[in-house]
């Protein structure tokens, strides 16, 4: 007997199909030499502390544009100050390097362009949710892993790990599971869904440069 459940097609359900599509980007921005230097060892405290500058700009872009979505009535869903990284930031800039952190980076231009993106896609919830997303469920995944990494090869105590430790996220699971049924949830079209996957792609690409320039404008330290 055919049931119905049987019969119809189900529908992948979106965050599988997600992580799919994206799988190679992820993989290229993991790989890149900046990073895999870092996780292996052959990097640096000041290479560390020069990633996390230029994620102040991009966190207080990502952060200030997250704001205007705690009204939408599709994108509420997914912001919570459990996230919010830029304190946490400026915290770690402050501990490595002193009062007068803010002035001690300026942005590169990889930095630019990821925050003009990010500023440009304010008005689109599936678009800006891609960005939130790639982040926020990248620092909660890999990037546990590279919080251990760097405190093994570097020995940076936990003060200077503010960005990647979540105080109100103890256990990543089920929050990344809850955030992936409202990724489910949301009302976006088709359309819009593929714009995401899309977009995810784009601001895999947009970590990836910023990781060239950061190899190079680093390499000689
Ligand atoms: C050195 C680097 C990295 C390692 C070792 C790493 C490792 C991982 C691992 C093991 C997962 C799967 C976790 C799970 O299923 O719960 C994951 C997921 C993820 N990572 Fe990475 N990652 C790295 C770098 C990055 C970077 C640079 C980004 C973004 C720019 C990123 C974004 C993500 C995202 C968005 C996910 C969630 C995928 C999903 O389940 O939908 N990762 N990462």
């Amino acid at each position: 007997m055919t049931t119905l459940a049987a019969s119809a097609s189900v529908a992948e359900p979106f965050a599988v199909r997600l992580r799919t599509q994206t799988q190679n980007a992820h993989t290229r921005a993991e790989s890149a030499g900046f990073m895999s230097r870092l996780m292996g060892g052959t990097g640096s405290i000041d290479q560390y502390v020069a990633l996390i500058g230029q994620y102040f700009f991009i966190y207080e872009a990502l952060e200030r544009v997250g704001e205007s979505f705690r009204t939408d009535p599709v994108g509420q869903a997914f912001i919570s100050d459990a996230l919010l990284r830029r304190q946490a930031l400026e915290a770690d800039l402050s501990f490595f390097s002193g009062p007068n952190w803010r002035e001690t980076i300026e942005p590169l231009p990889a930095t630019v362009t990821y925050v003009e993106r990010l500023e440009a896609v304010a008005s689109n919830s599936a678009l800006f949710v891609a960005h939130h997303y790639l982040r926020y469920l990248g620092d909660l995944s890999g990037g546990q892993i590279i919080r251990v990494m760097v405190q093994r090869h570097y020995g940076i105590s936990e003060e200077g790990l503010s960005f990647l430790i979540f105080p109100e996220v103890p256990k990543p699971k089920p929050f990344k599971d809850a955030y992936r049924v409202a990724l489910e949830d949301a009302e976006w079209s088709a359309d819009d869904r593929d714009d995401f996957i899309l977009e995810v792609d784009r601001a895999y690409g947009l970590n990836f440069d910023l990781f060239t320039q950061l190899g190079e404008s680093t390499a000689a330290k």
